[in-house]
């Protein structure tokens, strides 16, 4: 049986015949080709955060105070990263996290089928968001057999709720990611300093434009008067959600669940409460609020006060050995954001399944090396705050 290590032997292989790797493999010299890839403003919408970023550094550098003991004289030969979440067994761990300028990011601005088609060449799940170049069901279809979540931002109308999550059901994702932290933008000062909004400006808003219930409410349709369909879309982006919402979503979906933003553990137990099928602990990979808690170090509380529920898990996962650590502290999936990302911007779907595939293997050889043959293995192990 093949291992995600093995892209390591064929790296070294494909070496010995000349041939280096087209795309990095570690995540600092991904971003600074990255960085010479993107134009400005669409690098400082993707690479920035809120406040003075503190957050989001933190997110990532909080990793590096988490480690994992070694074990030995165990046998690894054989690892098994797979996962059930959901009805699912998930060939890894790892999805790819709702990024809403994926369809800018490549050069063709379909940067969302490529997000897609870089799940269907690795096996990793996406979560498609709202926020989207190409309509939803452009992009689920391009995610060939691999499962797919849909992220849904709630906006205020609700036919437009109700119709975006049909659209979805109808599509065939398997789960609804209801985005909790995300009903006003957070204080961005290197958008706000190049005055840049991209939706303000026509961009990432298709599921939208194409959308029968949001083109009813406009006097004249989007292809005919863009500034009037991104107005209307301004006045209703956003809901603000309570626990009372909770029971409309479950009322109108047969889709699984899934609350993406809780950090507090009081909120994981409401979350099981009302019933939702997953939590996803993410502080949105500090671009919303720079409230200085790094996301890995609120995940323990959270998935202990989440019980049976299942957790998912992003914000600063740059390497395989940063998933590890994350399903060590009970995380059932780790999602993947700016990396793959990066990944889309430097090589469009290949660069972002590449971005993935790197991922996985240093995630496998770590568990290799270490002595966790199965992600069960490495859970009963935990990682140690150093
Ligand atoms: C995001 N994120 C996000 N989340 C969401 O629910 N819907 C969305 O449309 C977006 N859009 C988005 C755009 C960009 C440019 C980024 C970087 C992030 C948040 C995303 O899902 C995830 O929580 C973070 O990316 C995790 O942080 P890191 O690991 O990427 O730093």
């Amino acid at each position: 049986m093949g291992h995600y290590g093995d892209l390591q032997t064929q790296i070294y292989q494909d070496g010995l015949r000349g041939v280096l790797p087209d795309y990095p493999v570690d995540f600092a010299t991904l971003e600074k080709r990255a960085e010479n890839a993107l134009s400005p403003s669409l690098l400082n919408y993707v690479q920035g955060g809120c406040g003075d970023e503190h957050t989001q550094r933190s997110n990532a550098s909080a990793f590096h105070h988490w480690g994992m003991v070694p074990r030995m004289l165990v046998d690894c030969t054989s690892r098994d990263l797979s996962v059930d979440l959901l009805g699912m067994t998930l060939p890894s761990p790892i999805f790819m996290a709702p990024i809403g300028v994926n369809g800018e990011i490549t050069q063709d601005q379909r940067g969302d089928i490529a997000a897609a088609e870089a799940s269907a060449m690795t096996g990793v799940p996406f979560c498609a968001s709202t926020l989207s170049n190409s309509p939803l069901e452009e992009v689920a279809n391009a995610t060939g057999s691999v499962p797919a979540f849909f992220q849904l931002y709630t906006p205020k109308n609700p036919d437009l709720a109700e119709s975006l999550i049909r659209r979805a059901e109808a599509a065939d994702y398997k789960a609804l990611v209801i985005t909790l932290d995300t009903w006003v933008t957070g204080w961005r000062p290197r958008d706000l300093n190049a005055s840049n909004f991209p939706q303000l400006r026509g961009k990432v808003l298709e599921n939208y434009f194409s959308d029968p219930v949001f083109r009813a409410t406009l006097a004249r349709p989007p292809e005919e008067d863009i500034a009037a369909a991104v107005q209307a879309w301004a006045t209703t982006f956003g809901k603000v959600l309570t626990w009372s919402d909770i029971e409309w979503f479950r009322s109108i979906t047969r889709l699984p669940i899934i609350l993406k933003g809780i950090c507090h553990p009081d909120d994981a137990r409401r979350a099981a409460d009302h019933g939702v099928d997953a939590i996803y602990c993410s502080n949105h990979g500090g671009r919303q609020a720079n409230g200085g808690i790094a996301a890995i170090d609120m995940l323990s509380d959270v998935v202990n006060a989440a019980g049976e529920m299942p957790t998912l898990f992003d914000s600063g996962v740059r390497s395989g050995s940063d998933v590890i650590k994350a399903l060590a502290l009970g995380a059932k999936a780790v999602g993947i954001g700016r990396p793959y990302a990066y990944g889309l911007a430097i090589g469009g779907a290949k660069g972002a399944a590449h971005v993935l595939r790197s991922i996985l293997a240093e995630a496998d050889l770590l568990m290799a090396v270490n002595g966790y043959p199965t992600v069960e293995a490495l859970v009963e192990e935990g990682a140690s705050r150093i």
